[in-house]
Formats: structure tokens, sequence, C-alpha cells
């Protein structure tokens, strides 16, 4: 039977429609079809030689492979693993791209977090989202993600809001942009690294008239959710191109829990004019993180998170500074490293730690932890002996178990305070 999950839904008419119920099954049974991205596989090579295709175009789109091109028209209206064979007689196998895959070979204009990092991030915001009919509170879950980057993030958080959401009217059908005209000047990309030799087009071509479905069919829609990703970044040119991302992923499934803004977090917020705090999370992946950390604190529920991914831990630390300088309403709940493998992080040990003269020998607050030793290994012992004459502070910035040379990045993770809570 069908239902909808919403009184106010159902008289808008948005959620009563068949497509509602088993919209998972589409991605899983139903063969490929225009705007879909495909894996392209040599049908006897499990190797890691493959294509990920862009979005497929009826209208002449083709993938280059090494073994000779495919027309897209080949591959619309077959079925995930599927083989078929090229004009030069090469065999290829057809598989639907994981989340994972497809945030690692999709085009890119700046490296995004790695597949395992972003699942982790998602992770420590600690999201359980539920129907719109079980929410507790008319208040909504709004996360603000600073930069947007490739969107690799953002397919993950807007995943992990999804459940919170009703479902959303049909997207448009994708449809290739004109291609820009050429610019005079070099628009570098920040890496050059391109696992998709698909020549025809450069990335932002795939770019859909995202904007007209935010104008049109997503409009009223926008204003039933409960919870929404927006995401920020100072590069219209990377919003653009996530934008692209997150829509051309399974036919935009996630696509309409993430509002797109280009700007400073600054910026965003003062455009906001929101009397009461309203954030739920915050998740700053930039330069200069630290630096927005003052303006975030009231736009903050209690509670709510603070996330910053940073790749290197002594950045962590100077955000542990300015908080504890500028004493903002921030618990420290831990930071973590992120190795390059595909597995968890480790925790990290970061905080402004006072060296105290000896009672004995040697010791500080942290007797018997081990501070001195590792802080004699970094700075000297002779440095460290006047930190201690002078009783002086120093950063504790240290695995919590082990010595092994850190990979990867770094995420903190804070909690707001309440504003009457201590220290
Ligand atoms: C490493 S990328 C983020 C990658 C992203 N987390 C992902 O998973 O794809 C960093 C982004 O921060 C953006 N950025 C730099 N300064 C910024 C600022 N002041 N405000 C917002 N975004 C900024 C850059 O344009 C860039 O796109």
């Amino acid at each position: 039977m069908l239902y909808a999950r919403s009184p106010l839904l159902a008289t808008r008419g948005l959620v009563t429609k068949p497509h509602v119920r088993h919209q998972w099954c589409r991605f899983y049974s139903q063969p490929f079809t225009s705007g879909d991205t495909v894996i392209i596989r040599p049908a006897n090579d499990h190797t890691d030689n493959f294509h990920l295709s862009k979005p497929l175009d009826s209208s002449g789109g083709i993938v280059n492979t090494r073994n000779g091109p495919i027309n897209h028209d080949q591959i619309i209206g077959r079925h995930a693993r599927e083989i078929i064979t090229n004009s030069k007689g090469a065999s290829f196998r057809l598989l639907q791209a994981s989340l994972p895959e497809y945030v690692v070979l999709t085009k890119r204009l700046v490296t995004p977090i790695y597949p395992a990092h972003a699942n982790l991030i998602a992770s420590l915001l600690d999201i359980h989202a539920s129907s719109a009919e079980e929410h507790i509170s008319d208040q909504k879950l709004e996360i603000l993600e600073a930069g947007t980057g490739h969107g690799a993030l953002s397919l993950y958080l807007a995943r992990a809001i999804h459940a919170a959401n009703p479902s959303p009217p049909p997207l448009t059908p994708w449809k290739k942009a004109t291609p820009p005209r050429k610019k005079a000047t070099l628009d570098v990309p920040e890496t050059t690294a391109d696992p998709t030799p698909e020549t025809k087009e450069p990335p932002e071509d795939a770019v859909e008239s995202a904007s007209n479905e935010d104008d049109t069919t997503l409009k009223a829609y926008k204003s039933t959710r409960s919870a929404i990703l927006h995401t920020l970044d100072i590069s219209a040119r990377h919003s653009k191109h996530a934008r692209s991302i997150v829509r051309n992923f399974r036919r935009g499934i996630y696509y309409s829990n993430v509002d797109f803004h280009v700007g400073d977090v600054s910026d965003f917020l003062a455009t906001q004019a929101r009397s009461k705090p309203w954030l739920s999370a915050v998740i700053l992946d930039m330069p200069s993180a630290n630096l927005r950390i003052p303006v975030l604190a009231k736009q903050m529920l209690p509670d709510a998170k603070l996330l910053i991914f940073n790749p290197s831990v002594t950045q962590i630390a100077e955000c542990v500074q300015i908080i504890g300088q500028q004493k903002l309403p921030f618990f420290l709940e831990r930071v973590i490293e992120l190795p390059l493998g595909p597995n968890g992080g480790r925790e990290w040990d970061v905080r402004v730690a006072r060296i105290r003269k000896p009672a004995g020998e040697v010791a500080t607050e942290e007797k018997g932890s081990g501070l001195l030793g590792w802080l004699g290994r970094l700075f000297g012992q002779k440095r460290v002996n006047e930190i201690v004459e002078r009783q002086e502070t120093a950063f504790v910035c240290r695995p919590k178990a082990g010595d092994r040379i850190p990979v990867g990045g770094f995420v903190g993770v804070w909690t707001r305070k309440r504003d009457n809570e201590g220290q």
C-alpha cells in the first residue's frame, strides 16, 4: 500500500506517487539509461584496467578505451555485468559503479577526501536519520560543509541524511550542457590525476541544467526537507563541478538533499541572517580552517559537532589553540589520524599542557605518561629542560599509542558546548 510520510507532503502531492516505494530497486534491476555512469572493464581482465564513462549520452557519446571506442548507444539498454563488443572486436563487461568507485574515478578539479575517510567522517557525525513522521522536534538537521571541492564528502554526508527527507520528485532527465567557449586564460586543475582517459570534453561539460531544476521542480520539495546539507566553496568552478558529481551519481539519488553555495564561510553565515543557532554540524576541509572557528560558534546548536579535516596534525593543533585562546565554546572529543589504507583511524592526543616543575627528578601533570620523553624526542632534551624550568605550556601532539609516521590526514572532532557549560 502506498502512503504519504507526512500529511503536509501528502497535501502537496509530493510523495504519493508510485516511484516512492521501491526507489532503490531502479539502480540494481534496471538497464543503463541516459545520464548513468558505467564502469567498463575488458571482459577477461580482473585488474584495475577499467574506465568510468561520462553520463551516458545517446546523441553521440563515446568512451575511448585502449582497445578502441565504445558508443554510449551500445551501453544504453544493457544491464550491469553484461558483455558488449566494440567495432574492433574487443569485449567489455559493464558494471555499476559503487559510491567509492564513483568518487575515485570521476574527473576531478581538486583532490577529494578518499572514500574510507569520507565514510569515517560521515559516521563521526553520529547522524541517525529517520523518516519525517518519527521526528521528535521541528528543528531541521542542517549541516554546513566547506569546501565542497570534488563533492566526494558531500555525497557521503548527503547519503547519511537521506532517510530524514521525504522522497524527492523525479529529477529532470539528464541532458548534456552545451560546451563552454574556450577561455583566454589557463585554468590549471589543482590535481592532474585523471584516471578516466575519456577525452571528448572537459569535466565541466558534464554539468547538467541543475539551476533550472532548482528553480522549478525541486523548489517546492526543498522547503519540505527535514535534513539539508549546505555545501560551500569559494570557487564557483569547483562548486559547479561538484554539483555535477552529486547530480550524476545514481540518477541524482542524493542531489535534492544538498544546497550548493559559493563564497567564504563568514559571507555565507552573514547571508543566512538567522536569529537563533541553527547548525547541527559543521565540517571544514579548506585552508586556514582554524580562522573560521570563531564565526561558527554563534550559529551552532548546543551539542552540534564540528569536524575539521587537515593534512597535518599541527593544523589541528592550531584549531585547538584558537579555541583555547579565544575561549570558544567547543569541547574536543577526539583527534584521529586517517591512514591511507581502507580501514578506520588512529586516535591522537592534541592539547595544550602545562609542564610542571618536577617533584622528584622529572615529572609533569602527565606524570608517568611518557610526555617528557616524547617532547624530548621532538624538541631535544635541552629545550624540554628549559620548558620545565620556566613552567611553560607546550603542545601535546602525539598518537595515543605507538610511534608510527602519520599519513593520510587528521580529523579533529569538537562538540559545541551549551552556553552555560563550564570548561
Ligand atoms: C581539498 S578541497 C575539499 C575536498 C572535498 N572535501 C571533497 O571531498 O571533495 C578544498 C576546497 O576548499 C575550497 N576553499 C578554499 N578556500 C575556501 C574558503 N575560504 N571558503 C570555502 N571554500 C574554500 C577550495 O576551492 C577547494 O575546492
